[in-house]
């Protein structure tokens, strides 16, 4: 039997609220001056992480859209199963947090996050297919190709992706239709062959080959790093930030980016399946090339607190403007699932 994801761990609990009861959040918030959060950090996120979420439920619907004949109730069922369940937001709430720096707070930015979590769900249930990392456990539940079949599952994923750039195009995302543009291109490029898309096929041919430190950070920083940099900078994009607002967080999500695949590949190490609702300790036994095995648990440590100073660091010129973004690059640190 499937076991359930642990919410409470997770930090999202089973009302939907964010952070709820991890000790490594609950430390990162009473941390030092630079951690003392105003706002009450968690009922933001918790707001932030359900809005996402309720939004997927209303974008994944079987109603169709213009030009759109049927959407096939099992193909939608299985594409609901891969975004609608439970996953910790981190991409899209990076999105609306950026966005909130320089002050964008609307429907919109809400929907350019959304479209960005379903490129996400689309890499996840394509990444657990047999052909590639070959998971049945995801969020705690069965992978898409488990519950379904492997032919639902590519499909589903196809269709995530495809839908992501319907929603990216829509008018409320940005009054200039040259931005909504730009957006659309570069979650492109992030998405694909030159990032996100690429850099799994780069993971695929190095299982069980030596590789370097550059070329492991390479393939990391487009596998992983290219949505989360993307999610950063589009956020700046689209609240109109000028281009060294947006160059400075470009570079935040770059860092960001790389702790979150090192912390990853830490919890591939130490976490159980079921904190992490994913199957853990696999890296090593596929042979994958991660910065944890070229350079062991303890350093990669150092390298991930190394990183959150950076982080911070970077986003000391907007002072307490960004102290929830700099808590979410803690969490990222310091997370447990
Ligand atoms: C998992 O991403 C895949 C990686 C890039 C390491 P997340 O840890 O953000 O997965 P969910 O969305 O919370 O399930
Ligand atoms: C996946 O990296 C990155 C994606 C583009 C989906 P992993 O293969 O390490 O992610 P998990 O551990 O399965 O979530
Ligand atoms: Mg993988
Ligand atoms: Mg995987
Ligand atoms: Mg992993």
């Amino acid at each position: 039997m499937t076991k359930q994801y642990n919410f409470l761990n997770s930090g999202l609990d089973d009302t939907g609220n964010w952070f709820q009861g991890n000790p490594n959040f609950e430390k990162i918030l009473s941390s030092g001056p630079e951690h003392r959060v105003t706002l009450d950090l968690k009922k933001h996120l918790a707001a932030q992480a359900s809005r996402i979420e309720t939004d997927l439920d209303r974008i994944l619907t079987d109603t169709t859209l213009a030009q759109e004949t049927v959407r096939p109730p099992r193909l939608l069922a299985a594409m609901r199963h891969g975004a609608l369940n439970g996953g910790k937001r981190l991409r899209p709430i990076l999105v609306l947090e950026c966005a909130r720096l320089f002050g964008r707070t609307d429907e919109g930015v809400q929907q350019a996050a959304c479209a960005l979590e379903l490129i996400h769900c689309y890499s996840l249930v394509h990444d657990d297919l047999p052909a590639m990392d070959d998971d049945d456990l995801r969020r705690g539940q069965p992978t898409v190709h488990k519950a379904f079949d492997e032919a639902t599952g590519i499909l589903a994923g196809d269709a995530l992706l495809t839908l992501a750039f319907d929603i990216i195009a829509e008018d409320p995302v940005h009054s200039d239709p040259a931005v909504r543009l730009r957006l659309s291109r570069e979650l492109s490029r992030a998405a694909g062959i030159g990032g996100m898309a690429g850099g799994q096929m780069l993971d695929l041919l190095s299982e069980h080959r030596d590789r370097t430190e550059e070329e492991i950070r390479q393939l990391q920083s487009m596998k992983t790093g290219a949505l989360l940099r993307y999610a950063c900078r589009s956020g700046a994009i689209l609240a109109n930030a000028g281009e060294d607002d947006v160059d400075r967080l470009t570079r935040f999500g770059e860092i960001v980016g790389l702790a979150f695949q090192l912390a990853d590949d830490l919890l591939d190490v130490e976490a159980s399946a079921e904190d992490m609702g994913k199957a853990t300790g696999k890296d090593a036994e596929a042979g994958k090339a991660t910065l944890v095995g070229l350079w062991g648990v303890e350093k990669t440590r150092n390298e991930l607190e190394r990183l959150s100073r950076d982080a911070e660091m970077l986003l000391g010129t907007y002072g307490s403007s960004a102290a929830t973004l700099t808590a979410i690059a803690g969490f990222i640190v310091n997370r447990s699932n």
